[in-house]
């Protein structure tokens, strides 16, 4: 598929997730055969006003292969220009994305975010600014729209190919269900038979079938998927190959799964430090072991350890536990 002159070969995206889609867990997706990843989202004005932790999000150099998409957020045109100014100068994404979809009340409260769907001037007014303002294609990430009775994903879908988006994700759930609920992918085939721009379908993709699943119900041109990556980074490249072939592969068993969470866990480390990386880890280490055998009492233990020795020391003794001293 093609986002403006950008050609992805795999059409299943990493979503933007606060706290979760950092530059560690980017490598390991990337490692395992994602193409475009998103960051986590981004403060307009955080990055217009040189905010140490704004510029961290960020988080990716040009060595980083693959395409990457910046998320912005944002309520203030001018400021969202200039983000996407400065982050075209200085850390020439793939995409820049716009945030249209957050349900959080402090982003919403401010303008920003889902509450951009309540004020199709002020969206229109921002994605206008930003295309005008950079080469780079730009594409936004909405909801089905505020509640059931507000639906209005392809209104602000079409304002956005008219103001020169370059593709459209689509969240299919209301701001109001937050994260609950279920996604109502009807919204996303409404999108997709409205605009000419592709359509990203969004929400409760939780295996490669349900992937398919989306796209022959819908006609989406891409999926992007969030949640169900979470401690399961391998979701994104068997996806893609269930796309291409028709395959499922297997799932990853359990020396797999705690050997990834080990590295995952060394390049956060390497990555952040050990006074950050650690407590950033422990809930992805949680979602790793989730469901695997004796899991509950190593992640009590692993909740009580800052050190990254004593961490990687307790995966490995699990490891062993699992498998035998062969694979130590
Ligand atoms: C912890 C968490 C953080 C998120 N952060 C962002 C964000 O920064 N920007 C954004 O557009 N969506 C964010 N989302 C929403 C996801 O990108 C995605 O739209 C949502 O989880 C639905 O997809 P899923 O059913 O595959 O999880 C976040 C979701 C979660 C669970």
């Amino acid at each position: 598929m093609q986002i403006g002159n950008l050609m992805i070969e795999t059409p299943v995206f990493l979503a933007p997730m606060a706290g979760i889609s950092d530059y560690p867990y980017r490598q390991l997706i990337r490692e395992m055969g994602g193409q475009l990843l998103y960051t986590e989202m981004i403060s307009s004005k955080g990055l217009v006003y040189g905010n140490e932790r704004s510029r961290e999000l960020i988080d990716f150099n040009r060595r980083e292969k693959g395409l990457i998409a910046v998320q912005i957020f944002g309520e203030d045109p001018v400021f969202m220009r200039e983000a996407a100014a400065i982050l075209a100068v200085e850390y020439q994404p793939d995409l820049i994305d716009l945030n249209m979809g957050c349900p959080m009340p402090k982003i919403v409260k401010s303008g920003s975010g889902s509450a951009l769907l309540q004020d199709a001037k002020r969206a229109g007014e921002i994605m206008a600014a930003v295309v005008n303002a950079v080469k780079l294609p730009v594409t936004v990430k909405i909801r089905a729209g505020w509640d059931r009775s507000r639906l209005n994903a392809v209104e602000i879908a079409q304002l956005a190919e008219e103001k020169g988006v370059k593709a459209v994700a689509v969240h299919a759930r209301t701001r109001d269900q937050f994260y609950l609920g279920k996604a109502d992918w009807q919204i996303i085939q409404l999108v997709k038979e409205k605009v000419n721009i592709p359509v990203i379908g969004n929400g409760d993709i939780f295996s490669p079938e349900d992937a398919g699943a989306m796209i022959t119900g819908t006609g989406c041109d891409a999926v992007m998927i969030g949640r169900a990556v979470r401690g399961n980074p391998w979701l994104i490249h068997r996806t893609s190959h269930f796309l291409q072939t028709g395959e499922v592969l297997a799932e990853p068993d359990c020396p797999e799964r705690i050997k990834t969470a080990l590295s995952h866990l060394e390049g956060a480390v390497a990555y952040f430090g050990e006074r950050l990386g650690i407590p950033r880890m422990r809930k992805h280490l949680a979602w790793y072991l989730k469901g695997l055998p004796h899991s509950t009492s190593i992640k009590e233990r692993i909740f009580q350890l800052n050190q990254y020795q004593q961490v990687a020391a307790l995966l490995k003794e699990y490891l062993h536990m699992i498998t035998g001293p062969a694979e130590r």
